[in-house]
């Protein structure tokens, strides 16, 4: 049995649907949603729940085998994980993005970008010929700007329709963003048949990247 992380929240969706599209049953999931951890036999998957932050430490301590978390969360872990595909489905971008009509930052600029993403806004930064004051928040990253804590933002950006809604719009894209299967190194020597036959069953079903 493997033992796999799943994250909360509105990911949930994205990645349980690639794995019941490649034919894993998880439906035991719906049977006490107060449940953070679920033994499916059927699937032969245990699937713990759990905050898509704290998840690539699950798996690097090796208690989750393995797990599916954004790219855009590994991104700011330092963490030795295996990363043996991506999904097709989820994907995103990370962008910097400012309020209708403010103009992009000059060289030289000094600006200040909320984000709750400080380590890839600061590798952004470093190619960048204008530098700014990270603000570290934990949500509702478009009101920064808007309010003017910020002048800027880096956010997650899917559909554009928080952007929208806020009359927000990106200036750049920063980087791409897809869900990734994410394996414990050990893990991935001592259980090779299980999750082999996970990652096969995902590409055969065509819901990698
Ligand atoms: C993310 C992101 C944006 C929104 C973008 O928010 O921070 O607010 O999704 O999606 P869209 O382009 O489809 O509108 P999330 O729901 O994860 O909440 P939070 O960042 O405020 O915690």
């Amino acid at each position: 049995m493997i033992r796999l992380a799943l994250p909360k929240g509105r990911s949930l969706g994205v990645a349980r649907a690639a794995l019941e599209r490649s034919g894993l049953d998880l439906a035991g999931l719906d049977a006490d949603p107060r449940r953070l951890s679920h033994r499916l036999p059927g699937a032969a998957l245990e699937v713990l729940l759990l905050k898509d932050r704290d998840l690539p430490l699950y798996v690097e301590r090796g208690v989750a085998d393995c797990g599916v978390v954004g790219r855009d969360v590994l991104d700011e872990v330092d963490g030795d994980l295996l990363v043996p595909l991506e999904l097709a489905e989820g994907r995103c971008r990370l962008s910097l993005i400012a309020p209708a009509g403010r103009p992009a930052p000059r060289p030289g600029e000094q600006a200040r970008i909320a984000t709750k993403y400080p380590k890839s806004a600061a590798r952004y930064l470093d190619t960048q010929a204008w530098s700014a004051e990270l603000i570290e928040l934990s949500g509702s990253i478009e009101l920064a700007p808007l309010l003017g804590l910020a002048d800027f933002a880096i956010d997650i950006v899917q559909t554009g329709a928080t952007l929208a809604a806020h009359g927000l719009v990106e200036i750049e894209r920063v980087r791409e963003i897809a869900p990734c299967l994410v394996v414990h190194r050990a893990a991935w020597q001592t259980l090779r048949a299980e999750i082999g036959e996970l990652v096969a069953r995902l590409e055969a079903a065509g819901v990698a990247a």
